[in-house]
Formats: C-alpha cells, sequence, structure tokens
C-alpha cells in the first residue's frame, strides 16, 4: 500500500514537466538556427509578424532578425553568433548563444521573456564584437533593424 501511494505524485510530476514542455513550442522542440543552414527565408523583414503562436510561420520565434555584409551590402553571409546577457559587456547570465545561418538569418524558438528579465544583445564574428548600446525590449531585431526600420541596418564585418 505505500509504495502505491508514493507512484501517484511521481506520475504528476512527471505529467506536470511533459505539459510545460509542450507549451513552449507545438512539440516540445526547441529551433534555432544553425551556421551553414539555409532553411529560412525573408531576409530584412520582420520575421515575427508571421512566426508567432498562432501565425502562419512555422516556428515560433522569441528572437530573430537578418545582419548585413559591410563589403558588398547583401545578406551576411560568414560565420557569427547572437548572445544574449542579463547585463552590458557579455556580464552575468548568458541566457542564448544563436548561430547566423547562411542565408544572414538567425532565429530561435528558446523561451525569453523580456519583460521580466534585463537583456543585453551582442554579436560576434571571428574578428568583431558589436554590441547594442540599449537593453532589449524584444526580440523582434528586424522591427526595429528590417526592411522599413527605424534603426540601422545590423552590418557585420
Ligand atoms: C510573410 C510571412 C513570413 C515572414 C515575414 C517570415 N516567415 Fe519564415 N515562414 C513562413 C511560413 C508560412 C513558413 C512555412 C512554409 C515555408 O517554409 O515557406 C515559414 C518557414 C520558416 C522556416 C522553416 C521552419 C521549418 O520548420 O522548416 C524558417 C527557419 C523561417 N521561416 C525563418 C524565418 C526568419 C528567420 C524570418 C525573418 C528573417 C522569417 N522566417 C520571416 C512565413 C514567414
Ligand atoms: C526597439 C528597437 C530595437 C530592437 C527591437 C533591437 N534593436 Fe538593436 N539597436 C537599436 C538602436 C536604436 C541601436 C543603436 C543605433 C543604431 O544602430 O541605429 C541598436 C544597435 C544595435 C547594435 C549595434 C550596431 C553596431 O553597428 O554596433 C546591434 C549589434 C544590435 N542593435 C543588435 C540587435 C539584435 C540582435 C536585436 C534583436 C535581438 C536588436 N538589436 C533589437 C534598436 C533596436
Amino acid at each position: 500500500m505505500r509504495i502505491r501511494r508514493v507512484g501517484v505524485p511521481v506520475f504528476l510530476a512527471v505529467a506536470a514537466v511533459f505539459l510545460a514542455l509542450q507549451a513552449c513550442e507545438g512539440n516540445g522542440e526547441v529551433k534555432t538556427s544553425k551556421a551553414g543552414e539555409d532553411e529560412s527565408h525573408n531576409h530584412g523583414k520582420d520575421c515575427m509578424k508571421c512566426h508567432y503562436k498562432t501565425g502562419p510561420g512555422e516556428g515560433t520565434w522569441t528572437v530573430a532578425g537578418s545582419a548585413w555584409n559591410l563589403a558588398r551590402d547583401g545578406k551576411y553571409s560568414g560565420q557569427a553568433t547572437m548572445k544574449i546577457y542579463s547585463e552590458k559587456g557579455g556580464k552575468g547570465k548568458l541566457y542564448m548563444s544563436v548561430p547566423m545561418d547562411a542565408k544572414g538569418n538567425f532565429y530561435t524558438s528558446m523561451p525569453m521573456d523580456f519583460k521580466h528579465n534585463p537583456a543585453y544583445v551582442r554579436i560576434e564574428t571571428a574578428s568583431n564584437t558589436y554590441e547594442m548600446p540599449y537593453q532589449l525590449v524584444h526580440g523582434a531585431c528586424n522591427d526595429c533593424h528590417g526592411d522599413g526600420g527605424t534603426a540601422s541596418r545590423i552590418t557585420l564585418q
């Protein structure tokens, strides 16, 4: 009898973890861009116009955007990583590290709560680090940095 009573809370705990994972992304899988991968599209467009929970885009991105190549004034095609920290200067907690793909885009569905966590973004290439001087208020980078945005294009060397 005693052993059976222990069994129920364990089952409920497992079910709760399963439900929590389901809530993050349709099938519990976190999708993130990878170096060399070419699954993305719409360079410079605001990805979150389509990639929100009930939107038409496949995948619900929490952070996504595009970068340009200074020399060619086109899509950035080199290797780079977008990182979000809890403090300026690459200090504090590292929330995420997202590689740029082959199309000059980066995206992830990793959970990120901008409302309750101060967040600072920087992009690292082999030779440079580009840091945004302000706190991030949301992860739709192209809303400001993309086509028609009010901030400059994210241009990397
Ligand atoms: C106008 C709407 C729209 C915009 C803007 C948009 N997407 Fe999409 N995206 C879609 C749709 C619809 C699909 C699924 C069908 C397809 O692959 O075209 C998709 C699919 C994808 C996929 C493939 C997902 C998979 O599971 O195979 C990736 C990656 C992606 N988008 C990334 C991006 C990124 C990054 C941006 C911004 C730079 C972006 N999208 C902007 C509508 C959009
Ligand atoms: C609410 C608008 C806004 C959003 C959203 C935003 N930024 Fe920025 N960002 C700015 C502004 C304004 C500047 C500084 C002036 C400029 O570059 O136009 C800046 C600067 C930067 C810089 C420094 C540029 C340089 O040349 O040194 C980087 C890198 C950057 N942002 C990356 C990002 C990334 C990555 C995201 C998404 C995770 C993002 N930003 C989201 C407004 C925004």
